[in-house]
């Protein structure tokens, strides 16, 4: 990965290509602060619009398009992309997620107090956009609802119909902690706030076990039993892995890519919102089968 910086003048090189950054993550948070350094001197950027590091070699390719990163994200279960969000934006929605957190009721939800998570789920079609204009503005983004579109292939979707907002101190269970994928698949846009190592709980993934999730999933709602019936832990071969990067770090998630949240250490914290999309017919089977 190092062999690609050989020169700054080839990084910039490939940064004025805009690049992006996607699939599979290392795991020292150092490597992403490096990167980190070179894709904040990167003007204003939207979702998808840069290059790519390829999912396994790590290497910078030129932009890529939508179907490539749906690609990817059938295949390992999670893109992510560090550092994409500048900070001007990232400043707003660190504001607007506090006034979130503390002042949940004003937009409507329910402030939940959990253990050592506090989380509020807004509804888009409740959200004003004048009161959460940054929020609003980057879950409405128009490459979210073009990739959604490209990865539920063309099928009726709920587009980011709800954002979940969290915050989670330190804690040896977070809530979600353990291994699993999602009961009601669903497609989530994650954004990290703050940077978050391992150390702050970044999220657990074991790539590639989708495939193996999926058709639990899938036989699950062929027999049309309940969803308390429904056992949604299952052990899979491969090690999981943790999705760690600094601030303003963006990745996707199918729900079917096994999960969990991490431990927060001491002195850590972890500051998320994430948007969630899910297909029609999915919900109408959870209605069914709630
Ligand atoms: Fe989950």
């Amino acid at each position: 990965m190092i062999g690609i910086f050989r020169s700054k003048s080839e990084v910039d090189r490939h940064l004025s290509k805009r690049l992006f950054v996607a699939g599979r993550l290392s795991e020292e948070i150092k490597t992403f602060h490096r990167i980190a350094d070179k894709i904040d001197r990167l003007p204003g950027s939207e979702l998808l619009e840069e290059g790519t590091f390829n999912a396994e070699s790590l290497e910078i390719r030129d932009p890529v398009r939508i179907s490539e990163v749906a690609k990817l994200l059938y295949q390992w279960g999670y893109v992510c992309f560090p550092s994409l969000v500048p900070y001007p934006l990232l400043n707003e929605l660190r504001r607007e997620f506090v006034a979130v957190l503390e002042n949940g009721f004003r937009y409507g939800q329910a402030v939940d107090e959990f253990d050592a998570s506090t989380t509020v789920r807004l509804l888009m079609a409740e959200l004003d956009r004048s009161d959460l204009k940054a929020t609003w503005d980057f879950f409405n983004s128009r490459i979210m609802n073009d990739f959604s579109r490209v990865y539920f292939r063309g099928e009726p979707f709920l587009f980011n119909y709800e954002i979940f907002v969290q915050e989670t101190g330190p804690t040896e269970s977070p809530p979600s902690g353990d291994l699993h994928f999602d009961k009601r698949h669903t497609l989530k846009f994650w954004i990290y706030l703050d940077d978050t190592p391992a150390e702050a709980g970044a999220m657990r993934i074991v790539p590639g076990s989708i495939r193996e999730a999926r058709g639990a999933r899938m036989n699950h709602m062929a027999r049309k039993a309940p969803l308390s019936r429904f056992d949604n832990i299952i052990s899979v071969q491969n090690p999981e892995i943790p999705v760690a990067g600094p601030a303003g770090t963006v990745f996707i998630h199918d729900t079917d890519a096994v999960h969990g949240a991490g431990t927060v250490e001491n002195g850590y914290r972890r500051r998320i919102m994430r948007g969630h999309c899910r297909t029609k017919r999915t919900q109408s089977w959870i209605e069914k089968n709630a």
